[in-house]
Formats: C-alpha cells, structure tokens, sequence
C-alpha cells in the first residue's frame, strides 16, 4: 500500500515537471482543446456529424451562409468543426499585440465581438487571460472583462457549455468574466450594436466579412457606423475571410484610414 502511494507521488512529481517544461504557450493551446473536447463530446461523438458537416461545407461553397448559421442543427457542428483551429489562431494573435494584452490588464474593459457566437473569439480571449492571470502580468482584482458575442443567430446552444466548461476549467470566479450574447444584425443596424461599438474598448470582426458582403449596399453603412461610432484611442481588431469573389484591401484600408483619422 505504502509502495503504492510512493509510486503514486513521484508520478505525480515526474508529470508535474514534463509539465513545467513545456512552453507556456502550448500547454494553454493544449488547455484550448481540450476545453473544446469537453464542451463539444456529445457533438464529435454524434453519427451525424459528417453529414451535417459536409452540408456546411456545400452551402459555404455556393455562398449560401443563411442556410448555414440559420439553421440551429448546423451550430454545433459548425462550432466543433471551426472553434478549434479558430480559437488557436486567435490566442495566438492577441498575445502578439501589446495593446490587446495591455488592455486586458486593465480594470473594467469591454470588448465587443462582431459575428462571435460561434465561441472561437470567447474562448481565444479567455485563454489569453488565463495566462496573464498565471503569469501575475494582471491582478485578479483587475480582471473583470466584460465579452459580448454579437451575432444575428442565437448560438446559446453553443455559447452556455462552452462558457461553463471555460469558466470551471480556467478556475475563473463570477465577476471575473462576464459573457454576454448580443442578438443583433450588422446588416440591420439598432441600436444596440451603436452602443456596443460606442462602449467598446476593443471591437474584433474575425471571419465575418465574407458573411457581410453578401449585401454590399448594406455593408457600406455598417462600415460607417463602424467609424462613426468607435470611440477615439479605442481598438479595432479585423480578419479578413480570404475569397475569391471579394476584393479586400481596398475595404480595409478605408476602413483603417477612418479609423486612424
Ligand atoms: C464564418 S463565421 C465566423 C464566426 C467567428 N467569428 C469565428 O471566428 O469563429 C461568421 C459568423 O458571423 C455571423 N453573421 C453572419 N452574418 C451576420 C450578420 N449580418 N450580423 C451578425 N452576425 C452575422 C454568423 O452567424 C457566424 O457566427
């Protein structure tokens, strides 16, 4: 029994050291899906994946993205699918901009997630203040960051066992944290997503534009409002979606002039 317990301990010990030299960087990537695998089990368990998968794949290629986020059986699957690689590369991103970091080592910040309900951004921010918290770069007392996933689709299916499993896994206390799902259409602007932009500290548009473009007119005035409405100082992160069929840079460097003006 004694043996036993002896075995137990320097197992223990031997892991807890494998652990300690293994770049900080690839175990949070590593807690990233594993996160992911937790929140996700019932869905890459489940016999339709593959067929439901293969459908999104379809309507993504004949650019039909209603059928893919309007239809609520595709969301989980689309999030299993996508979230994984997403979340990595957004982890990755932030932590290389300092601003983003010194931000999140602020008191009281807000950022503002356009087309987000999917959980990669979630999940990619949340990383990143986990290993600030772990690095004591920020004080617990000053995290509390308020997330909003804006989206034109309601992902709680998603959104609510993802934000639990981040919540127990990264040990994050209430208050620490604070997720909100804003229901709201960039291409139908309220005010709602007016006071979203206005309040941010950071504004993230990852992957979406693709989506936005399929109504060019309608696009132009949420782009407007975009510049009209974020505050000066503030942050505004952009990813394009690489098409074929949408010339980008022009658009970005509008939109960045604006914004830097
Ligand atoms: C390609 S996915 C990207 C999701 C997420 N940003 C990510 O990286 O995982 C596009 C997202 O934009 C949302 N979306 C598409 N059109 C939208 C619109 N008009 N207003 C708000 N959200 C929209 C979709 O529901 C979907 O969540």
């Amino acid at each position: 029994m004694k043996q036993g317990k002896k075995i137990q301990s320097s197992k223990r010990k031997i892991e807890k050291s494998l652990a300690a030299s293994i770049p900080e960087e690839i175990r949070e990537e590593q807690k990233i899906l594993d996160i992911l695998q937790k929140s996700f089990s019932g869905v890459f368990g489940s016999d339709e994946f593959e067929l439901v998968l293969r459908n999104i794949k379809k309507a993504f290629y004949e650019r039909d993205f209603n059928t893919v986020f309007t239809n609520s059986e595709n969301l989980p699957v689309y999030s299993a699918a996508y979230a994984p690689r997403r979340a990595l590369c957004y982890y990755n991103l932030l932590r290389q901009i300092p601003e983003i970091s010194n931000l999140l080592c602020l008191k009281n910040k807000t950022i503002y997630c356009l087309g987000a309900g999917a959980g990669s951004e979630l999940l990619g921010i949340s990383s990143l203040i986990n290993e600030l918290v772990e690095q004591n770069s920020v004080k617990k007392e000053n995290v509390n960051t308020s997330i909003v996933l804006q989206d034109y689709v309601d992902w709680n299916s998603v959104l609510i066992p993802l934000q639990e499993t981040i919540m127990s896994e990264y040990n994050f206390s209430a208050g620490f944290v604070d997720f909100k799902h804003d229901l709201s259409n960039l291409l139908e602007i309220d005010a709602q997503i007016e006071t979203g932009i206005s309040k941010a500290d950071l504004v993230t548009c990852m992957f979406v534009f693709n989506e936005l473009f399929a109504d060019k007119a309608k696009v132009m005035q949420f782009i407007s409002l975009l510049t009209n409405k974020l505050q000066p100082g503030k942050l505004f992160l952009v990813t394009p979606t690489f098409s074929i069929t949408i010339q980008y840079d022009p658009i970005l460097l509008l939109i960045l002039s604006y914004i830097k003006n």
